[in-house]
C-alpha cells in the first residue's frame, strides 16, 4: 500500500493534491430550486471538479445509480483514476431508520448498538457509501442544545463505552471489511458545551472538563480504531478546533496514536476567516493543513483550493499537503476503492429491503424505551395494559400518527410508507376487538427560525389548512372521555431537536400541555407517551399523570415496538443517560458534581426549586421489581496501580421476566482535588426472568480511579479511601468502601 501511495503522489501536481483533499457536498441541486431556495453552490461545480480531479471525496449521495455515475466521472474522468470516498450522515440507519442515538444511549447495551450501526453499515455500503460522518461522540450537559439528541449525554464513561460500540458496528473487525464503513467520531472537540446551549456557539472549558469529561469518548473511539475525526466547528478556548494543532496533532496523533484521516465540518476551513481567526481563505487553508486537518468538507469554493498558493508562499510546506493526501489515499485503498469502485445496484435494492434490518430496529427500540413512571389505578400499576380488559383506547397527541416525528431527525432517504407511528402499531397489535379511536388535539408547533433541514423534501413542518384549535382539542378530550384509556403522544416535533435547534426553554412545544391537562381532567387513565431528544420540563406530568414513557424518536418500527412495550411483551429496561431537570433554570444539572461548601444544602441551592433533578441519571422503571443486595468487595485496601471485584446479587423480584442496568459508582474522599460526589464507573444490561437471582460482578481498576488534576496539570492515581455503590440508578444506596495505598497489598 505504502509504495502505491506513494507511486501515485509522486504523479500528482500541487493542484491534485488540493482535489484529493476537497471533499464537496452533492445535492444534486444545480439550479435554484422554488422549493429549497437558491442553489449552495454554483451549476456544474461539482461535475467541473470532478472533470479536473478537484474532488476527492463526495457527500450527500445516496442513490446507487448517482454514486456510480460521479465514481465514474472521477475514475475515467482524471488523469490518475483515483476514486472518490463518498460520506454521508449515517447517524441511526440509512432505509432501516433505528432510534435516535440519544435512545440507542438509554439502552445502556453496548451489544444493541454495535448491531444497529452494523445494520446501518451494511445499507450504507450497498449504496456506495463508504463512511459515515457518525458517531457523535460530544457529551452533552445542557438539554437546551439540540444536538443532545445526537449523542450519549452527559456521562464520559457511558458515552466512551457508546462511542466504541458504535465503531465497532460501523468498521467491523478491520477498516475495509465487508458491508462496513469507516466511522468518523464527532466533532472534535467540545462542541457539546456551546455557550448558552446555542448551536455553534463558542466553547470556552476548563482543561479538566476537557480532559475528564469531554475527551473520553473520543479516546475511546480513537482506541476502537476509527478510520475518520471529524473536527468541530467552534472555536475551544479561543482558537478554533479546525486549525488547533494541540488537539489535532499533540492529543489526537502523538499522545493517543490516531492513524485515520481528519475531515472539517461543513465549511468550517473557509469559516476560520468569519472566525476572525485567519486572514484570508489562502491563509485558512494553510493553517488547517498545517495543524494537520487532511480533508476540507466544502459546499462551494473550497480553501482549499489555494494550498498551492500557499505552499508557494511558504505558508504551508509541501510535506504537510503531502502528509494529509497520504491519509486520505490509504484510506481509498483500505477500502479497496480502487479495484472496485462501483455497486451493484441491484443488490442494494436487496439490502435496503432485507427484514431482518426491520426486525433489528425493533428490538433496538424495545430495549431503549425508559419508563419514567407507572402508577396505580385501580389496585394496580397501569401499565402494562392488559388487552382483554380494554374496550376502547383513545391515541391522542399531534405526534401520535406522524411518521417524520417518529423517525427523529437526522433521516433523508427513508421509506417513509413503511414507518409505523404510535398509532398504527396499536391499531395492528390490538386488531379488531378493540376501538382504538385518534385525534392530534392540537395543531404542530412551528419553530420561530426556520430549520436548515426545512429544505430537504418532505421535510417541512406541516400546518394543516383550516385547522380549528378549539374544536380539535374538545374532540380529542371527547374521545378520551368514552375510551378506556388514554395514550396521549407528546414531545417535540422532528425539526425542533438536531442541529441548529437549541431551545430556550425545555417546555412542551405549542399547546400540548394544555392537551394533556384536558384529558387528564376527564378521569380516564393516562398514558403520556414521549418523543422526544432531550428532556422536557415534566412537572405538571410527573404529580398528575401516573404512566409515562418514554420512547424518545423510535424509528421505522417505533410503533410496533411501542406497542411491544404499552401491551407488555416486553418490559421497558431502558435508563437514563442524563440527570432530568426539573426545569430549564437549573441546567446543567448532572450526578457527577463536586460537593462543594455545606454539601449538605446540596438540594436547597435554590430557594425557588430543588437543585436535584426531577429523575437522576441512570434512572428507569421496569415492570417487574429489582432488589440489589450483598455488595462484596474482594479486598479493602490495594496499591494505586491495583484492581479489585466488586460483586453484587440482583434479583428480579416482580412477576415478568425484564432488564435491569446494573451500575457502579465511585467516589474518591479525599486527594489532591476534591472528586465528584459519585462518578459511573461500571454498568451491565442483565436479562432475569421472575424471580431469578444472580451475581454481578465488576473489575473496578486504576483506569477507574485516574483523573486529570489541574493542580499538577497532568493525570494522577491517588492513595484514598473510596466509596462504591451498586444500584440501578445513580442515587443507588448499596455501598461498601476500599483504600488504594502508595505501598503494597494488605
Ligand atoms: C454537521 C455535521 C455533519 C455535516 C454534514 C454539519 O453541519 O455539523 O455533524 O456531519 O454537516 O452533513
Amino acid at each position: 500500500m505504502r509504495t502505491r501511495v506513494e507511486e501515485l503522489l509522486s504523479a500528482m501536481t500541487l493542484e491534485e493534491k488540493a482535489g484529493q483533499l476537497t471533499q464537496y457536498f452533492s445535492f444534486g441541486l444545480h439550479e435554484d430550486d422554488a422549493a429549497v431556495g437558491p442553489s449552495p453552490q454554483r451549476p456544474g461545480e461539482v461535475e467541473d471538479a470532478l472533470a479536473r480531479g478537484g474532488a476527492g471525496s463526495l457527500l450527500f449521495v445516496t442513490d446507487p445509480a448517482e454514486t456510480n455515475r460521479l465514481q465514474r466521472r472521477a475514475v475515467e474522468g482524471s488523469r490518475h483514476g483515483i476514486p472518490l470516498l463518498f460520506g454521508f450522515d449515517v447517524i441511526h440507519g440509512l432505509r432501516t431508520i433505528f432510534p435516535v442515538p440519544i435512545a440507542m444511549a438509554a439502552s445502556w447495551d453496548p451489544a444493541t448498538m454495535e448491531r444497529g450501526q452494523a445494520v446501518a453499515a451494511r445499507e450504507a455500503r450497498a449504496v456506495g457509501i463508504h463512511w459515515t460522518f457518525a458517531p457523535m461522540v460530544d457529551v452533552a450537559r445542557d438539554p437546551r442544545w439540540g444536538r443532545i439528541v445526537e449523542g450519549a449525554g452527559e456521562d464520559p464513561h457511558l458515552g466512551a463505552a457508546v462511542a466504541a460500540a458504535q465503531v465497532r458496528g460501523f468498521q467491523g473487525e478491520r477498516l475495509g471489511a465487508p458491508e462496513r464503513i469507516i466511522a468518523g467520531p464527532k466533532h472534535f472537540a467540545g462542541y457539546g458545551a456551546a455557550l448558552g446551549g446555542r448551536d455553534y456557539d463558542e466553547v470556552d472549558l476548563s482543561d479538566a472538563q476537557l480532559w475528564n469529561v469531554y475527551l473520553p469518548p473520543f479516546e475511546a473511539a480513537v482506541a476502537a480504531g476509527a478510520g475518520n475525526v471529524m473536527t468541530a466547528y467552534m472555536p475551544l478556548n479561543g482558537v478554533p478546533a479546525t486549525a488547533n494543532r494541540w488537539l489535532l496533532v499533540e492529543v489526537l496523533r502523538e499522545q493517543w496514536g490516531f492513524e485515520g484521516f481528519l475531515v472539517s465540518d461543513a465549511n468550517a476551513v473557509r469559516n476560520l476567516v468569519t472566525h476572525g481567526f485567519a486572514a484570508d481563505p489562502t491563509d485558512a487553508a494553510a493553517r488547517a493543513a498545517g495543524a494537520g486537518l487532511d480533508l476540507e468538507m466544502a459546499m462551494t469554493d473550497p480553501a482549499y483550493a489555494h494550498l498551492p498558493e500557499a505552499v508557494a508562499s511558504g505558508a504551508v510546506s509541501v510535506e504537510a499537503v503531502d502528509a494529509c493526501v497520504r491519509r486520505v489515499l490509504e484510506a481509498k485503498l483500505r477500502l479497496g476503492l480502487f479495484e472496485s469502485p462501483y455497486v451493484d445496484e441491484e443488490r442494494a435494492r436487496a439490502v435496503l429491503a432485507d427484514p431482518a434490518h426491520r426486525e433489528a430496529a425493533r428490538e433496538a427500540a424495545q430495549r431503549s424505551a425508559v419508563l419514567l413512571r407507572n402508577e396505580a389505578v385501580a389496585g394496580a400499576p397501569l401499565l402494562p395494559l392488559d388487552p382483554a380488559r380494554l374496550g376502547s383506547v383513545a391515541v391522542l397527541g399531534p405526534l401520535a400518527d406522524s411518521r417524520r416525528d417518529t423517525l427523529g431527525p437526522w433521516v433523508f432517504d427513508v421509506d417513509l410508507d413503511e414507518t409505523v407511528t404510535v398509532l398504527q402499531g396499536l391499531r395492528t397489535r390490538l386488531g379488531e376487538a378493540v376501538q382504538v379511536r385518534c385525534a392530534p388535539g392540537v395543531r404542530p408547533a412551528q419553530r420561530l427560525f426556520p430549520s436548515i433541514f426545512d429544505a430537504f423534501p418532505g421535510n417541512t413542518p406541516p400546518d394543516p389548512e383550516g385547522f380549528d384549535d378549539e374544536a380539535e382539542l374538545a374532540r380529542a378530550v371527547d374521545l378520551a372521555r368514552e375510551a378506556d384509556v388514554a395514550v396521549v403522544v407528546l414531545g417535540e416535533w422532528q425539526h425542533m431537536i438536531g442541529e441548529a435547534a437549541s431551545r430556550s426553554s425545555l417546555e412542551l412545544p405549542g399547546r400540548q400541555l394544555e392537551l394533556l391537562q384536558a384529558v387528564v381532567a376527564t378521569g380516564t387513565p393516562v398514558v403520556l407517551l414521549l418523543l422526544n431528544g432531550r428532556p422536557l420540563d415534566l412537572r405538571w406530568a410527573v404529580e398528575h399523570v401516573p404512566a409515562i414513557l418514554d420512547v424518545w424518536y423510535p424509528g421505522t418500527q417505533g410503533g410496533t415496538a411501542v406497542a411491544d412495550l404499552l401491551l407488555g411483551d416486553v418490559s421497558p429496561g431502558g435508563k437514563l443517560p442524563f440527570s432530568w431537570p426539573r426545569s430549564v433554570g437549573q441546567v446543567p444539572v448532572v450526578h457527577s458534581h463536586t460537593a462543594s461548601h455545606e454539601p449538605e444544602n446540596q438540594a436547597k441551592r435554590y430557594w425557588d426549586e430543588a437543585s436535584t433533578p426531577l429523575f437522576p441519571f441512570g434512572f428507569g422503571l421496569s415492570y417487574a421489581r429489582f432488589d440489589h443486595a450483598d455488595l462484596t468487595l474482594d479486598r479493602q485496601s490495594l496499591p494505586v496501580g491495583e484492581s479489585l471485584t466488586a460483586s453484587v446479587t440482583v434479583t428480579n423480584a416482580g412477576d415478568r421476566d425484564a432488564d435491569e442496568v446494573v451500575q457502579l459508582y465511585l467516589h474518591q474522599r479525599h486527594g489532591t482535588a476534591a472528586r465528584p460526589v459519585r462518578e459511573l464507573k461500571g454498568f451491565q444490561r442483565v436479562h432475569l426472568r421472575a424471580g431469578e437471582s444472580r451475581t454481578v460482578a465488576f473489575t473496578v481498576g486504576p483506569e477507574h480511579r485516574r483523573y486529570w488534576n489541574a493542580a499538577v496539570r497532568d493525570v494522577v492515581l491517588e492513595a484514598s479511601p473510596f466509596d462504591v455503590w451498586v444500584g440501578g440508578d445513580s442515587t443507588a444506596q448499596l455501598t461498601a468502601t476500599f483504600t488504594t495505598t502508595d505501598g503494597q497489598a494488605s
